[in-house]
This record gives structure tokens, C-alpha cells and sequence, in this order.
């Protein structure tokens, strides 16, 4: 069974058609650049180029980076504000004709799809998978079962907003090395995230996570056990896929 999955990020918008039995693209992805600003309009246009790029024509999910209770964004940390308040399930339903759209918060979408098929499987007691890229976005679960929204990215630390320090953003925009980004400002907020829910897992997500080798073994002191992603950039589109399912 084939269902689509769209992955809105900071950067670019990506999709394909996902295979649900395997959990895996069921053909290559199609991305295109996230229009600056990003708009509703400007960002619900491309969804709909990504769709249509295959000639889909049946339900699609969709993720944003930012809170979505039922289909309505509450929060845009890193796209336009203006996308506070919509209905993006409605707004890019539209867009594509009537298509039914799910829509759901970023790393909630790539922890459940690491959950079922990547890192997480089969892993009991609270597992917390972060998403390290322009932000930090986190997805927390409880013997499997995840809790939604937690925006673990915004929790505070010496002062910041925590994802402005440990997110790779922050190690790109302030130029830092591996061993400054990974020992000062990850595990740091790695410790204070364990602090907080003891989880026995880490699943570490996000582009960086395919240099997992550059930075994992830098980090000390953590008594969670820590992983990288395994499904990679591809987590967001095949969690967007799972969720037209269980919505
Ligand atoms: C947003 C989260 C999102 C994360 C990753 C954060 O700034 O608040 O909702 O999951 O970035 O995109």
C-alpha cells in the first residue's frame, strides 16, 4: 500500500510516494527550495508541485515545523508567522484539489517512523528522538505510544533558547568545530534533556545525523543510550505517510 508523504522544512519541501508495508520512499523524492518568506500560499503551492510531480491523487501527509493540534498550526519558530492560526489541512487540501491532508508536526512524524522502522523499534519505556537542523524539534514516546508537540527545542538553557545554541544551524552560523558543537552546547542540552524525562534512548535525527561518526563519540556523561536515525532524511516523509492512517 502506497501513500504520500511531504516533508516541509526551513530549507526545501520533499516527497514521494512511501511504501508503508517496508517504510520506505517507493520512489526517489522530489524537493523543491521552501519559498523565503514561507508563506501559507507560497509553501501550500509547493506541496502541491511536489504532489503533482507524480500525478498523486489520493490522501497525502504532511509535516510543519512548528506545534499542529488537529490540522491547525499553533506555532512558526522558523517559517513566516503568518502560518499561525491556519488550518493547513484545509489550505493545502485546496491546493491539491480536495485531497485529504494530514497534517502533523515534523519530529513527531520522524519519530514515529523511526519508532516503527528505524532506531526506535520495538524499544520500550520513553525513548526521546531529537531533530538537529535549523531548529531542534523532538518527538517523546512512552512505551511507543507518542506524546505530540513537545517542542523540547524551546526549553531554556544558560538563558537561550535552546536550539539557537545546539541546533547545527548554531554550529554553522557560529562557525563551530565538531569537538565545541558536540561537548559545549549537545551535551549540554542532551544532559539537561535527560534530566528532565530519564529516557533510555536518544535517537539523534536530522541531516547531521548521517555524520553520527563526527560527533556521537564526543559525547560524555550521558547515562541514555545514544543512536543516530536510521531512516535518515527520509524519516519526516515516511512518518507524514503513516499518519494519513492513523488520523
Ligand atoms: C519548531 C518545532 C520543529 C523543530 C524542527 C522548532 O523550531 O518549534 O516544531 O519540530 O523546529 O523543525
Amino acid at each position: 500500500m502506497n501513500v504520500f508523504g511531504v516533508d516541509i522544512g526551513g530549507s526545501g519541501i520533499k516527497g514521494a510516494p512511501v511504501d508503508l508495508e517496508r517504510g520506505a520512499l517507493a520512489e526517489e523524492r522530489h524537493k523543491v527550495l521552501t519559498p523565503q518568506p514561507a508563506t501559507p500560499d507560497g509553501v501550500a503551492g509547493c506541496v502541491a508541485e511536489v504532489v503533482a510531480h507524480f500525478g498523486w491523487t489520493g490522501p497525502v501527509g504532511v509535516t510543519f515545523p512548528g506545534v499542529v493540534t488537529g490540522s491547525t498550526i499553533r506555532t512558526a519558530a522558523n517559517v513566516d508567522k503568518s502560518w499561525i492560526g491556519v488550518d493547513a489541512g484545509s489550505l493545502i487540501g485546496d491546493r491539491l484539489g480536495g485531497l485529504p491532508v494530514t497534517v502533523l508536526n515534523d519530529a513527531d512524524a520522524a519519530g514515529v517512523a523511526e519508532m516503527t522502522f528505524g532506531a526506535g523499534r520495538g524499544r520500550k519505556g520513553t525513548v526521546i528522538l531529537l531533530t538537529l537542523g535549523t531548529g531542534i524539534g523532538s518527538a517523546l514516546f512512552t512505551d511507543g505510544r507518542l506524546v505530540p508537540n513537545t517542542e523540547l527545542g524551546h526549553l531554556e538553557l544558560k538563558g537561550h533558547d535552546a536550539e539557537t545554541r545546539a541546533s547545527t544551524r548554531a554550529k554553522e552560523d557560529e562557525d563551530l568545530t565538531w569537538e565545541h558543537w558536540a561537548t559545549r552546547r549537545l551535551r549540554k542540552y542532551l544532559a539537561h534533556v535527560e534530566m528532565l524525562f530519564s529516557p533510555e534512548l536518544f535517537i539523534i535525527g536530522g541531516g547531521v545525523s548521517r555524520k553520527a561518526d563526527k560527533f556521537l563519540p564526543l559525547i560524555k556523561g550521558i547515562r541514555a543510550e545514544i543512536v543516530p536515525a536510521e531512516l535518515r532524511n527520509n524519516a519526516g516523509i515516511v512518518g507524514a505517510a503513516m499518519a494519513t492512517r492513523t488520523a
